[in-house]
């Protein structure tokens, strides 16, 4: 597998991740503790060294699970997420960031995240959701930064909404964050245009979340596409969501069809051809997507043709957008 640095930091991540929203037992459907701790152990026996979970998910539940499966093994990455006090995960620029992100909220999660992960530091942690209108606001950098001092956090990182990938770059700008998590696959290519030459200008890591559109692109979703009951696809979606979504990967597949790889790893390489991103992070809690998604790094990258016609789907409005039309 190969690895990454992550910005300026000294921290190294291979190129792809995993991501374990897929481990909270809750709005992706419920496996056991054995399980997931499994999917963990698969992933690290993959030479995943990099792991993204967050307090959210789950509740504290996902990360006690890495805790436990990691018994303090600190050779393997990590990075959480802060989530809003206010539990409003779309700030509007009207919202007050003290309501989202106080000095004091960020210390209290930092230490229940640290108990829960059985760790005395994060490598990198993220404020969960951003605004745009918070760019002039500093007192929670201050308080990141004052737990960089201490020693219980490596990195510190903002996860921007889903499609508003550059409004955290006035942070960027100012040198106050590591490193940004964002939606970028090839249904959402806005990044490498509104996000990554600041963020390869400033030497800041990227984390691309979402690669398969929520499962999107390598499901073989239908128009009359169900999801399980409690599974947030059929919750917080809009009503026209997965006809767009089936809509848009028909208009990819003619394009790839030569090509003898599965749609997930065109996904990933897609992401990965951009060396702007330093690690992707496809969620699972399948061991064997796990594996299947660790060994990516090994194939051939996809042609500069794949690539030209992929890209001018989305510069010509065909696709564009993929995520739940919230946040
Ligand atoms: N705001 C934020 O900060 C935020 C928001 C969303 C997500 N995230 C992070 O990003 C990670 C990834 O995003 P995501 O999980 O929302 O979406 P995703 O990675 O685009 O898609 C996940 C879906 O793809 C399936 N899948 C994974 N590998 C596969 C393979 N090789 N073949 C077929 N299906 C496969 C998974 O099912 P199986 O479990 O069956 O493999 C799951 O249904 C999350 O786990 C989380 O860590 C962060």
């Amino acid at each position: 597998m190969k690895k990454r640095q992550l910005g300026k930091t000294n921290i190294e991540i291979s190129e792809v991740g995993l991501g374990t929203w897929q481990l909270s037992g809750d709005v992706w459907g419920k496996k056991t503790e054995a399980e997931y701790i499994q999917a963990i152990e698969a992933a690290i026996d993959a030479d995943i060294n990099y792991l993204d979970t967050a307090l959210d998910y789950g509740n504290g539940y996902c990360e006690q699970v890495i805790g436990k499966a990691l018994q303090g093994n600190s050779s393997v990455v990590i990075s959480s997420k802060i989530p809003p006090q206010c539990d409003d995960w779309s700030p509007k620029p009207q919202s007050k960031i003290q309501d989202y992100f106080s000095s004091d909220w960020i210390v209290k999660c930092c230490d229940t995240t640290l108990k829960n992960l059985r760790r005395e530091c994060i490598d990198i942690l993220f404020l969960h959701t951003w605004n745009l209108a918070w760019g002039h606001c500093t007192e929670w950098y201050e308080a990141m930064l004052k737990l960089k001092e201490l020693g219980k956090i490596r990195a510190i990182g903002i996860s921007v909404g889903d499609r508003r990938a550059g409004e955290a770059n006035s942070h960027i700008e100012a040198g106050r964050i590591d490193v940004v998590q964002v939606v970028y696959n090839i249904l959402e290519q806005e990044p490498e245009y509104t996000l990554f030459p600041m963020a390869q200008k400033h030497q800041v890591g990227i984390i691309a979340r979402c690669p398969f559109s929520s499962g999107a692109l390598v499901s073989g979703w239908t128009h009359s596409q169900k999801f399980p009951q409690g599974d947030w696809r059929g919750l917080w979606t809009p009503d026209d969501w997965v006809a767009r979504q089936v809509e848009m990967v028909d208009l990819i597949k003619p394009i790839v069809k030569d090509i003898n790889l599965s749609m997930s790893e065109i996904g990933l390489k897609y992401i990965l051809n951009n060396q702007t991103v330093t690690s992707v992070i496809p969620g699972s809690s399948s061991t064997e997507h796990i594996r299947r998604n660790a060994s990516v790094a090994r194939l051939p990258n996809l042609s500069e043709d794949i690539l030209h016609k992929l890209q001018q789907l989305w510069l010509d409005g065909k696709i564009q957008g993929t995520y739940n039309g919230g946040a």
